[in-house]
């Protein structure tokens, strides 16, 4: 029986793959290795199904699988949450060559991460990411972590995965929602990298938020490409030259997006935030004299294309995002970062630039200006 998967290398200093495709959850054994026994299939309440299948085929290896039910979503992120996992490991016995999988959203990759990047300081964890934003982002590069009262991802740790692997039938199940919000993501992949994305999406809006079409693979594969390389070379030190920004390049639309999230007491989806803020940049690159008109305007209609919002109208003043965008963790001291262009695919990285600038940007965002 030939399997069509897909294999991206993420050159770390323990490099892994990221698997693409459909029904290839049997391939988990491989990506895992052989020196675990035991195994704990960390997931949320809402792939139960994709859990239990996950579950069978390790049990089928012989291992010990310790199922870990965790709350669903970012309730998952949690110091308490994670000390129960912490708690059902011990219990278990687990030792340093036994191994956690995730199965989940970003949320479940993050929280079961953490733990593994924690558990006797360091397990070997695979990530089953269940949701686009998981499979193009979250899964992908080693950040893992939860929040504490005072803010989001505020404590973690990097821990890189010992392979990922992205099962597209597993998207399935998930809300269009949700889709369109990992799909922010892949268009931010597409404005700093590769525009061949912006083609996919613009040729059929409708194939791209379809789980089982060959456009969403391929937008998929791209997308995992574009982070895929960005860590790399981040892990090789050659980020950072001939001016590109490396791997804060994929913070793309985030300095105002971040800002969205918190003034919305996190109400709106990420991906729903950033695609505003990647609006807001766009129109920022534009005002500041670096980004040509029809470029800007590409935002837009991309975005909106897949049913993502590309104005505010949220009520939140100016002041307040400004204000958060000044204690945003990737800002440094108070001078305010952004990721702009300088055209298709090419990221830099614009500092402190005028407040007049930065208002005139904003009023642009406004529903009434288009
Ligand atoms: N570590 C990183 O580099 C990184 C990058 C980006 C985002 N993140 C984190 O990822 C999280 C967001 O990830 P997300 O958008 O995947 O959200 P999520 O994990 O909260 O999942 C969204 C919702 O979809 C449900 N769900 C997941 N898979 C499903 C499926 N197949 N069918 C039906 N429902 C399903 C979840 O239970 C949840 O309710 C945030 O916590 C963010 O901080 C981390
Ligand atoms: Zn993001």
């Amino acid at each position: 029986l030939s399997q069509d998967v897909t294999s991206i290398r993420v050159d770390s200093p323990t490099p892994y793959d990221v698997l693409v495709g459909t029904d290839l959850l049997h391939r988990l054994p491989g990506l895992l290795g052989d020196q675990s026994r035991r195994v704990g299939v960390v997931h949320a309440p809402s792939v139960t199904a994709s859990a239990e299948r996950v579950i069978s085929v390790l049990s089928g290896q012989g291992l010990d699988v310790v199922p870990i039910p965790v709350p669903d979503g970012e309730a998952a992120k949690d110091a308490t949450v994670a000390a129960s996992c912490w708690q059902m490991l011990g219990r278990a016995g687990f030792t340093r060559s036994d191994a956690l999988v995730t199965v989940g959203g970003g949320a479940t990759s993050d929280l079961g991460g953490f733990v593994a990047a924690t558990w006797l300081r360091g397990v070997r964890v695979v990530h089953v990411p269940t949701t686009l934003l998981g499979m193009v982002d979250a899964a992908v590069g080693g950040k893992t972590g939860i929040n504490t009262d005072e803010g989001k991802n505020l404590v973690g740790a990097f821990h890189e995965p010992a392979g990922v692997l992205c099962d597209l039938a597993t998207l399935v199940s998930l809300p269009r929602a949700e889709l369109a919000s990992g799909m922010a993501e892949v268009v931010k992949c597409g404005f700093i990298a590769d525009p061949a994305i912006l083609g996919l999406v613009e040729a059929s809006p409708e194939r791209a938020l379809t789980p089982d079409s060959p456009e969403l693979r391929e937008l998929v594969e791209r997308a995992i490409r574009v982070k895929a390389e960005v860590v790399s070379a981040d892990f090789r030190e050659t980020a950072g030259s001939a001016g590109h920004p490396g791997r804060e390049a994929l913070n793309y639309g985030h300095t105002l997006g971040h800002a969205i999230e918190r003034a919305e007491n996190y109400g709106v989806r990420h991906g729903e935030a950033i695609s505003v803020g990647m609006v807001y940049v766009a129109e920022l690159a534009r005002v500041t004299g670096r980004l040509d008109t029809p470029t800007a305007a590409r935002h837009r209609f991309v975005l909106d294309s897949v049913g993502l919002p590309t104005t505010y109208y949220f009520g939140v003043a100016w002041n307040q995002l400004l204000a958060n965008m000044r204690v945003d963790k990737k800002s440094r001291g108070n001078v305010l970062r952004f990721v702009v262009l300088d055209g298709l695919a090419r990221p830099a990285v614009l500092e402190g630039p005028d407040e007049s600038l930065l208002e005139q940007a904003f009023n642009a965002l406004a529903p009434s200006d288009r």
